[in-house]
């Protein structure tokens, strides 16, 4: 390809070299490069103007110093790039003006924080500055969004490949910005998980919550309770074989979200959503019995046993393994729908509970029933009510955040990606109602929950429940065009924030899924360009 290229204009110059005669066909004119503020999500400042830079067959990444996670940055958008330019875009610690240029902490890069970047375009190079690497990689991204979407083709494509002039200086709004893959009503392997990173990072998502046990499945090895893994995880809703992932496949699975930049925060939900526990260990029942395996679809009816002291070995051993595999800060205890624990027993466990992840090192998150507990200093709130959660409930959970829990945002009305856009949508659920892609953007994290000051949001998180969802093209139908909005709210400072202005950019993100294999579902509220 590159080569017949080279021909074609040698024989242009050819041509041209002619003299009067014969008009030498003109190549269509390039499209306009995309304005540098047709990212999502939105950057906080956009200063357009100047010349554009294009990339070409010389073009270098220069990481001038030496660091290996800015040359790894480097490397991750050589290897992005590569297939469909063509170019060799060689990674290079020498320092120099043109090219892509990495530049990590120095001079105006302390006001970016940990993960802001800013991105600077104009003639001989584009410039991403950070103080930090993930910063670095989000700028990354943001230039990819620059790029015409058929740069994301893994096969070598006409350009021209170039990105507008100007400056972007982009910090996000809030640092926690997450997505919840349920890997235990169906099980993903570890190839799609992965797959799922990569869409995330994208929109600079920095958090994949997994959630690896409930009633039908048990997904991580444990090694002082096998038979969680090797009983309670052979089965999935439906009834098809299940899986759970061994010690290293977790390991890879946080090696790779690292690489990306997104923590990874486990979760094992207690006391309800445990049949699978329970069905593997006969000691855990109050009854002493082991219950069948469960494949069905209700909540609800599963408990552990709170008064019993097996139950807490259990609990010490499972967050004793899982805290040590885990890096990051968080561990997510469960806490919702615990209908068949009474409130009394709830209370208990979670007193009991609590102090063993700490003594372990890491911070609880739990969802917002939590707050009907006692949440312990520093623990976290996960927020996932509808506009049918009761006055009492909400007040519950902003009187817990007035008195300093912090808050995760997740409206099952609004970010719960499994609930269906429409009617018509044949995958998800509907409890919550309908969310359509504008009812998925159109709210405010910093006033969602009255009551709850705004400083208590550490920020948002989009939950994917996979009750009806089995394969990774049933994840992304569900998450795209839903996932970028959510990522949006999380990251793009609130005056940014306008459906109409939104609408249009999430439309320039379609031919992009087009170009990487992701099946979106194409509402009708997004004006799409035609395929
Ligand atoms: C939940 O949807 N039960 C957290």
């Amino acid at each position: 390809m590159r080569r017949r290229r080279l021909l074609f204009s040698l024989l242009l110059v050819a041509a041209a070299g002619m003299g009067t005669a014969a008009v030498p066909p003109q190549p269509a004119a390039a499209p306009a490069a995309t304005p540098l503020d047709r990212v999502v999500p939105a950057p906080a400042s956009v200063v357009p103007g100047g010349a554009a830079y294009t990339l070409g067959e010389g073009t270098r990444i220069r990481v001038p110093g030496n660091s290996g996670e800015a040359r790894k940055v480097a490397g991750y958008l050589a290897g992005l790039l590569r297939p469909a330019t063509g170019f060799d875009l060689p990674v290079t610690t020498k320092d120099g003006r043109d090219g892509i240029v990495f530049q990590l902490g120095g001079r105006g890069t302390g006001k970016l924080g940990a993960e802001g970047y800013r991105l600077t375009s104009g003639g001989r190079s584009v410039t991403i500055s950070a103080a930090r690497p993930a910063g670095l990689f989000h700028g990354v991204q943001t230039l990819r969004q620059l790029l015409p979407a058929s740069a994301e083709r893994r096969t070598e494509q006409r350009g021209p490949w170039t990105i507008a002039g100007g400056t972007i200086t982009d910090t996000p709004r809030y640092g926690h910005r997450g997505a919840m893959l349920d890997v235990s009503r169906h099980f993903f392997t570890v190839e799609q998980v992965k797959r799922y990173i990569d869409q995330l990072s994208l929109y600079k998502i920095n958090k994949l919550h997994l959630h690896l046990s409930d009633d039908q499945g048990w997904r991580i090895a444990i090694k002082s309770w096998p038979k969680l893994a090797t009983y309670g995880g052979s089965t999935q809703v439906g009834g098809g074989k299940g899986g759970f992932y061994t010690k290293d496949d977790y390991r890879e699975i946080i090696r790779y979200a690292s690489s990306r930049y997104l923590t990874v925060v486990p979760e094992i939900d207690m006391p309800g959503h445990t049949n699978a526990a329970l069905a593997s260990y006969a000691e855990l029942n109050c009854n002493g019995q082991a219950p069948p395996l469960y494949t069905g679809t209700e909540v609800g009816f599963s408990s552990l046993c709170v008064p019993k002291q097996r139950t807490y070995d259990f609990v010490d051993d499972v967050i004793r393994e899982l805290a040590a595999m885990t890096p990051g800060r968080y561990l997510h205890i469960g806490g919702d729908e615990a209908h068949s624990t009474s409130h009394d027993d709830y209370v208990a466990f979670m007193d009991r509970v609590q102090p063993v992840v700490a003594k372990y090192g890491k911070t609880a998150i739990g969802w917002h029933q939590l707050t009907g507990a006692h949440p312990a200093k520093g623990n976290v709130a996960q927020y996932w009510g509808y506009d049918k959660t009761s006055a009492a409930e909400r007040a519950q959970v902003a009187t817990a955040a007035q008195n300093g829990t912090p808050v995760i945002l997740s409206p099952a009305d609004r970010a719960y990606l499994d609930m269906k856009y429409d009617k018509n949508t044949p995958l998800g659920l509907s409890w919550a109602g309908y969310v359509s892609v504008q009812r998925s953007y159109d709210w405010d994290p910093g006033t969602y929950l009255e009551g709850a000051p705004a400083s208590s949001v550490l920020g948002v998180e989009a939950p994917l429940w996979a009750e009806t969802l089995s394969t990774s093209a049933h994840i992304e139908y569900m998450a795209f065009p839903r996932l970028p909005g959510i990522a949006e709210l999380g990251w793009s400072p609130a005056s940014t924030h306008d459906w109409d202005a939104y609408k249009k950019r999430l439309a320039a993100q379609g031919p992009r899924w087009d170009a990487m294999g992701i099946g979106y579902y194409r509402s009708p509220e997004v004006p799409w360009p035609a395929k």
